[in-house]
Parts: C-alpha cells; structure tokens; sequence
C-alpha cells in the first residue's frame, strides 16, 4: 500500500488494463487450468523419478529459466518514476509543440535516473555520469528528452562511442573493476582522446557523486533545434534543475554509504515519493536565434562544450514532479525504450555529430534488448495517444489488426490510415539547408578541446578544485601503465599547470615535456585525406 497519495495521469490509467493483483485469486496455469499442486512435481511413485508428462513442472521452469532480457548495453543500473510536467507558459514564438503551448495540461511523464558503466547490480555512488531520461506522453505522441546529469560528453563523433563504451567497462579479461573508471584501459582512451577533457574534470569532480536524484541537474547536452509554427527554427539547450538544489556526497562518504547500502539512490528515490517529498525539477531552455550560429567561439554542434550562462540566459519553462513510484520495476523500469528520435512536431534536431549517431544506436540495441520490432507495444512504452500504420507482425505482435491492406498508396480499404498535413500537426522535418561534399572529417571549430575545461576548473571553490585533484590522484593512482599516467599528466598540463602539477606530486611523477598526446594512434584519422583534396 503506497503511504502518500500516488496520483493517476493519463498514462498511469493506461497502465492499469495491464497490471494484475491475484490477491484472494485461484492459481491457474498460464492458460487458465486451476492448479492443485505447485509445489510437488509429478513423480513415478512417492519416491520415484519425476514426470516429463509434468506441464505444470514445465511450464513454471521455463517461465522462470527465460526471466532474464540482456541488461541495457550502457546505464544498466537505474530507478524509475511517474510523474507530471506542467508549464509555465505558452511560448508559441519559439515551438510549436503542443505540450509547450499550453499552460493548463499537465503532461504525464515516467523518469529512468541510472549510472552509466556498471552494470544492473552495480552499486549507485560509483564515480560516474548519471543518466536522466525523461519521457513525456504528449498528446502528439511521445518526446524523449534521453539526458545526462553532466552537460557536455567524452566525445565529438558518435562512431567513437564503442571505443569510448569498450574502454570504461570493467576490463575483458578479468571484469574488474566494476562501475568504477579508475583503470587502465579508460584513462588510456581518455588520454588519448583530448576532446574529452571537459568531460573529464566534471567527472573528476564532486558532480560525478549526487547526493540524491533529488538533487542533480539534467542536461540534454545536444543543441537541439525548436521550430515554431511559422516555421522559424532557434537552436535549444534543455536543462533540468531540481528544486532541492544541486548536492553531492564526498568520496570518502561515497565510499562508506557504498559499502552499507549500494541501493542508496534508489531507496531516496523511492522513499521519498513513498513519502509524499516529491521530487520537482524545473525545465529550462537557453535559446540561440538561428542567425547566431556561428557567433561563439566554439561549435554548437559539438557535444563537448557549454553555453555558458553568462552569454545565453537560462529560462525556466515548468516543473516536472515524479508522483508515483513504479508497480513493476521490469514491466516499466526495465522495460521503457527511450530514444531522442522520439520527437514531436516543433522538436528538431541539429547535426551534432554525437546526437546523429545516437539517433540510430537506441533503436537498434532495443530491438535485440527487447526481443524484435514490436517493444513499442509494450504498456510502458504505448503512446496515450492512438497508433496507426502499416506496420504489421513480426515476434510478439500485440494488435490484431483488421483489413485486408497494409500498404500505401491503396485504393481497396477506406480503413488505411491517412498522411497528415503539416498543418495538422504532421511531424515535418525543419528544411535545413545543406550544400557539402562528403567527408570523413571533423571541422576545425572543433579542436579547441582545453578552454571548456579550464572554465571548468577555475569555477570551482577550493574545496572542490581540491576533491578534484583527490580525485585524479586516487583514480591515476588505480593506473598500473606509468605511460598512461604521464600521458594523463600532459593533457592536465594543457588545462592547468598548477592541477597537473598537483597531481603530479600526488603520484610521484614528474609533467612529462611536450609528449604528444597522439603518439599511439591517429585518433581522429589523417587530416591531410581531405584536406589534400581539390576542392573548386
Ligand atoms: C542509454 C547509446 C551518448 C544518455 C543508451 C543505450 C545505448 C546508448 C545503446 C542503451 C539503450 C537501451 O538499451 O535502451 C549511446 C550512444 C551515444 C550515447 C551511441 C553517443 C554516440 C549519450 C549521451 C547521453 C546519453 C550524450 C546524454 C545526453 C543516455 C541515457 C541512457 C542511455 C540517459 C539510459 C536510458 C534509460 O534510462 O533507459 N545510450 N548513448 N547517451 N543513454 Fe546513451
């Protein structure tokens, strides 16, 4: 029985056709045979061998032997919850989105807040980045907003994520250590991947240990794009802020709270909405007008740098508050497919290269993790709002579809669903104008990797630059390559003499001179194969 009030949204009640309470109900086989004996198998005898004739038996182990789906292939670890978003106020000028125009509905959501390397028993205050995905049932279909408690990443181009993915997994050979960066082949990738220096001191930082999902921030990291309905496009930021103000534990109480409940994030969560201590987090866009693209001195395509909040104000757009703690953790938690090409009309993306790759990775991990095409059929993942296509069959399809047809253009149904003009709310895609050749490349406004990262560490208060240079030391202390060490020493160099020197002398090693940070391997291929080629 849930203690506080666990009020009902659209989706909640969608949700409950599907749950099911035996309480004081008769046992019955999966096919609706009441059961007398659950507990004795069929046997030749009272002390004999047990019956293949047993389908009771049968049917109960195997159940049981294919309980199990693959864990997420990243951010396996992680708690849900239901909720509402309501905005503040309409704010037609920038989005046509309907949830976004619209003060008086509130929009049902469900949260997965989850670690990123470790894997589904993992503890909950590894040193880590914190997934925070939203999903909003809107009535124009789902929006998944799919963040990070951070607001910048590792890398520029979404084809590095298997390297960057392969090298924080606890290592092949062993499978240690487990949830923890503080190995060899990450600081390895790190230390030669110099675009992930931002990323790297926030990670260092006490922002990698919340205090609470309660209390970190969520950020969409891409620059997405609004588009209103005039067809005017901005590009956009998404942050969350949580009310209770942004908290973090310290490493050796991260260690502690570790040791005595490896849970510890998941029981806040659901405790305090057990509670009625709802958590509330604020929705905040910063916005760039389009004709401002190119007025930063860095890219807004790329996924490693901020807009500082000096240069573009953060607006407070509405709240979010998670409500309802989950009936099923596998039926909702586990089973929830997000994916940032979950957009509505008015929501566009940009050509942030990390943010392209993603759009095709979620959809083809789901379908090995969820067992073929029809996971969108599943309670969880249902829209509040009809679904009608063409899309037909294929392992677990759920609907019975009626008619004859499936196909578009056909002249022998009038059942088929219609094609939706743009002005009633057809999903558009914003007419980006795009001249190029094709190219394995990386543009140039994208090599400043050192400037983020030293805002970074100049904004900390002492005590934090000094739990950050802990940090480093403790984690390069785990390194056991002393080259891995030193090469790491050469990129703090680049960000801050003084924190390289620091750390440095935690390890006992000397800032290597000048070692370049690529001398493996040409992490971003040869320049000189495109830039060599004639272009008139
Ligand atoms: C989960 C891929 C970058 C946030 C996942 C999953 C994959 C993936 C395959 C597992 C999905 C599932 O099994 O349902 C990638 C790729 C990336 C990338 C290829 C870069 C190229 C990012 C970034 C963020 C992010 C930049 C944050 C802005 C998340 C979150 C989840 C997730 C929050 C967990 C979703 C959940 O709770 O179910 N990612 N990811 N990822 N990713 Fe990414």
């Amino acid at each position: 029985k849930k203690l506080a009030p666990q009020p009902d949204n659209d989706k909640t009640t969608s949700l409950a056709p599907h749950t099911a309470d035996a309480l004081g109900e008769k046992m019955t086989t999966n096919t609706g045979l009441p059961i007398n004996d659950d507990q004795n198998s069929l046997k030749a005898g009272e002390r004999g061998p047990s019956l293949l004739e047993d389908f009771i038996f049968r049917e109960k182990m195997t159940h049981f032997d294919h309980e199990r789906i693959p864990e997420r292939v990243v951010h396996a670890r992680g708690s849900g919850a239901h909720g509402v978003f309501k905005l503040y106020e309409p704010i037609p000028e920038l989005t046509k989105a309907g949830f976004l125009n619209d003060a008086e509905i509130e929009t049902p959501v469900f949260v997965r807040f989850s670690t990123v390397a470790g894997s589904r028993g993992s503890t909950d205050l590894a040193r880590d980045v914190r997934g925070f995905a939203v999903r909003f049932y809107t009535q124009e279909g789902n929006f998944d907003l799919v963040g990070n408690n951070m607001p910048v990443f590792f890398i520029q181009d979404a084809i590095k994520f298997p390297d960057l993915v392969h090298a924080v997994k606890p290592e092949p050979d062993n499978e240690i250590p487990q949830a923890a960066s503080a190995h060899d082949t990450f600081w390895d990738f790190i230390s030669l991947t110099p675009e992930s220096a931002h990323m790297v001191m926030w990670l260092m930082s006490d922002r990698a240990i919340p205090r609470s999902y309660r209390m970190m921030e969520g950020f969409g990291v891409h620059t997405f794009r609004f588009v209103n309905a005039e067809g005017v496009a901005s590009f956009v930021k998404f942050i969350w802020k949580p009310l209770l103000g942004v908290h973090s534990v310290a490493w050796d109480e991260a260690q502690n709270i570790s040791g005595k409940d490896p849970d510890f994030h998941r029981r806040d969560l659901w405790d305090a909405i057990e509670s009625g201590a709802y958590p509330e987090y604020e929705l905040c866009v910063q916005i760039v007008p389009e004709e401002d693209e190119f007025k930063y001195d860095f890219d807004l395509l790329d996924a490693t740098k901020i807009i500082p909040e000096e240069l573009v104000p953060v607006q407070r757009i509405g709240k979010m508050t998670l409500n309802r703690n989950p009936d099923n953790f596998f039926a909702e938690t586990e089973q929830i497919a997000f994916h940032l090409g979950h957009v509505v009309p008015g929501i566009d993306f940009t050509n942030d290269p990390l943010l392209q790759g993603r759009l095709f990775s979620y959809t083809d991990t789901q379908l090995t993790r969820l067992g073929g095409p029809n996971f969108q059929e599943i309670p969880i993942n249902r829209p509040v709002v009809p679904v009608h296509n063409n899309q037909r069959d294929g392992f677990m399809r759920q609907t019975i579809n009626k008619g004859k047809t499936s196909y578009n253009p056909n002249s022998l149904s009038g059942n088929d669903p219609q094609q939706v003009k743009a002005a009633e709310g057809g999903f558009v895609s914003y007419l980006e104008r795009i001249e190029a050749r094709k190219m394995r490349a990386k543009s140039k406004s994208f090599f400043d990797h050192f400037s983020q990262a030293r805002l970074f560490f100049n904004s900390q208060s002492e005590p934090e630059k000094n739990h950050l240079i802990d940090a480093l030391t403790f984690e390069l202390g785990k390194v056991k390559t002393v080259m891995v060490r030193e090469r790491m020493l050469g990129i703090l160099a680049q960000i801050d003499k003084g924190l390289a020197a620091q750390v440095a002398f935690g390890l006992g090693l000397h800032i290597p001179e000048a070692l370049p940070v690529n001398q493996h391997v040409p992490a971003d291929g040869d320049p000189a194969d495109y830039q060599s080629i004639q272009v008139e």
